[in-house]
């Protein structure tokens, strides 16, 4: 018996690129049944194009100051994106906000890593929104991207414990190391082809998802 096709992946980043590397790293394992496609930058100098490139990879930056508005540009970038013919569009580090037409037009097939126990610190310098609230867990989530930035419904999030002496800097850190095993570990799912979205809600083996999954310190989902 043969398992599913593996997946396609497109993915979406605007910097140093490390959580697309976690990818192309899990597939070179063989730990990942997928592959990417082509990756896309909003910022010709990212890191994240440098790495497709070495990686063999079609890589493409599309610059938003050569289009009138966020729409035509956003027309231009889907229409690029659309034509690899992408399962799943992974936002891995991505800074611009993106049209709710360009979204809504790819519900169920786009999705988000966020440096915060969503709903918890939406939006920029997450970090540092936990350290300043005193949060004593903190930790990523990936999540369906919807037109609610940051506010789509979760599929999986990773905990980690905020230390006393943690600065921005360290936090961030030790966050980063358990979004790389937390994307993976998602995408290992769509390439399973056991998630999806529903009437706005996750789903797991086509049952609604009651909460959103936790990475375990083995690095699975549960
Ligand atoms: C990550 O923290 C991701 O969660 C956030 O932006 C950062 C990107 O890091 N959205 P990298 O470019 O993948 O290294």
């Amino acid at each position: 018996m043969t398992g599913p096709a593996r997946l396609r992946l497109a993915v979406l980043a605007s910097g140093r690129g490390s959580n697309l590397q976690a990818i192309l790293d899990a597939i070179a394992r063989g730990e990942l049944q997928a592959d990417v496609a082509a990756v896309f930058s909003d910022r010709p100098q990212s890191l994240a194009l440098q790495r497709a490139r070495d990686a063999g990879i079609e890589a493409l930056a599309v610059v938003p100051s050569g289009f009138d508005d966020r729409s035509r540009f956003d027309e231009h970038l889907f229409s690029r994106i659309d034509a690899v013919h992408p399962d799943v569009i992974v936002c891995a580090g991505y800074m611009r906000l993106i049209s709710a037409d360009a979204v809504e037009a790819r519900s169920g097939r786009m999705i988000n890593i966020h440096p915060s126990l969503l709903p918890a610190f939406k939006g920029l310098h997450t970090h540092r929104q936990a350290l300043a609230e005193g949060a004593t867990r903190h930790g990523a989530s990936v999540h369906f991207v919807t037109a609610d930035l940051d506010g789509g419904p979760v599929i999986a999030r990773a905990a980690i414990d905020v230390r006393a002496d943690d600065s921005e800097a360290s936090l961030a850190a030790r966050v980063l190391e358990v979004e790389h095993s937390l994307l993976v570990a998602t995408l290992n799912l769509f390439a399973a082809r056991r998630v999806g979205l529903v009437a706005g809600a996750v789903t797991l083996d086509g049952e609604a998802l009651r909460a959103p999954l936790q990475l375990d310190a083995a690095g699975a989902l549960c």
